[in-house]
């Protein structure tokens, strides 16, 4: 059952910044944002962006299978005078998904951006390590789920005439990484084609179908997921800022501009495209021989 609780705060003078803004870039935009909660303490990605969003004056639908991870999102965007739809949704499950995007078309009658961040880094290791259970899995959480939300959501914006898909893949789908997390790597490669298909065939209808590619990104999902290969936490935090051409992982905040530039109008000759934010890790060949 989908468990939907609306929260609109009228109260516009906690609307942090905005007051100086002369135009919010995306004004009375409807945007869904996937795994808008965030696994840990501090900003995932999903979290960031349902916030930028929110301050940049769209009506954001925090969809997330945690629904007290999606309350706290919504919190932050209530507390600074945002707006903010918290929505229960399991996006590896047709129906699930079904039941959010009518109660989102019941609510609002459409859907302008919609922001699939869902996603998990799947069992450790190469083909011969990872089981047939966990590649599946992987692909349902990573590719699947694009699948069906795009299945489900992209009738009405079609009908509109217009929409904006941010796809989250990463740097593992056209890198390796040095860390063998094969069905990851395959099932966000799979998000590439699968955006440049969507891109092309609705071109002309107004639809646009981007994917953001993050690279060494310091969020709670690394802390929660990455440890264990890395040995220990200082250990994890100090190769993946040395990895970083910058010296340093980039945040969950670099993600969510980048999402906000995809969302927003101010980019709506870029289609098909992959926006990567990694610092330039991926430009190079590594560290120097
Ligand atoms: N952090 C990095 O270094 C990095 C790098 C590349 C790509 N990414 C991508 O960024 C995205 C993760 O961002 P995040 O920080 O927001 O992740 P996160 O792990 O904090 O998850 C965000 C939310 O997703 C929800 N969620 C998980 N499975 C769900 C499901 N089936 N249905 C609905 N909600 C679900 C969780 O409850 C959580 O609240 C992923 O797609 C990941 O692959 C991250």
């Amino acid at each position: 059952m989908t468990y939907v609780m609306s929260m609109r705060c009228s109260a516009q003078a906690g609307r942090t910044g905005l007051a100086r803004r002369v135009v919010a870039r995306l004004k009375n935009k409807v945007a869904i944002v996937t795994g808008a909660g965030s696994i840990g303490p501090g900003w995932g990605n999903g979290k960031a962006v349902a916030a930028l969003f929110a301050r940049e004056g769209a009506h954001v639908i925090a969809a997330d299978r945690d629904i007290r991870a999606a309350e706290e999102t919504a919190k932050i965007i209530l507390d600074e005078g945002g707006l903010c739809t918290v929505v229960e949704v399991d996006v590896t499950n047709a129906a699930s998904v079904a039941a959010m995007t009518k109660a989102v078309l019941d609510m609002h009658g459409r859907v302008d951006i919609l922001h699939n961040n869902v996603g998990a880094t799947g069992q450790l290791g190469g083909p011969i390590d990872v089981s047939e259970e966990d590649w599946d899995q992987t692909f349902t959480i990573n590719a699947k789920s694009i699948y069906l939300t795009c299945n489900a959501i992209l009738p009405a914006m079609l009908k509109a005439e217009r929409g904006s898909i941010i796809n989250v893949s990463s740097i593992a789908a056209i890198r390796y990484t040095g860390i063998p997390y094969v069905s990851y790597a395959a099932s966000k490669a799979a998000v590439l084609q699968f955006t440049q298909s969507v891109a092309l065939q609705y071109a002309a209808k107004g639809i646009r179908c981007n994917a953001l590619l993050p690279g060494l990104i310091d969020t709670p999902m690394v802390h929660a997921q990455l440890t264990g290969h890395y040995g220990d936490k200082e250990g994890m935090l100090d190769r993946r800022n040395a990895t970083s051409p910058t010296g340093k992982m980039g945040d969950a905040w670099d993600v969510a501009y980048a999402a906000l530039y995809l969302a927003s109008d101010e980019a709506r000759y870029v289609n098909g495209t992959s926006l990567i934010v990694d610092g330039g890790l991926t430009a190079g060949i590594g560290p120097p021989a």
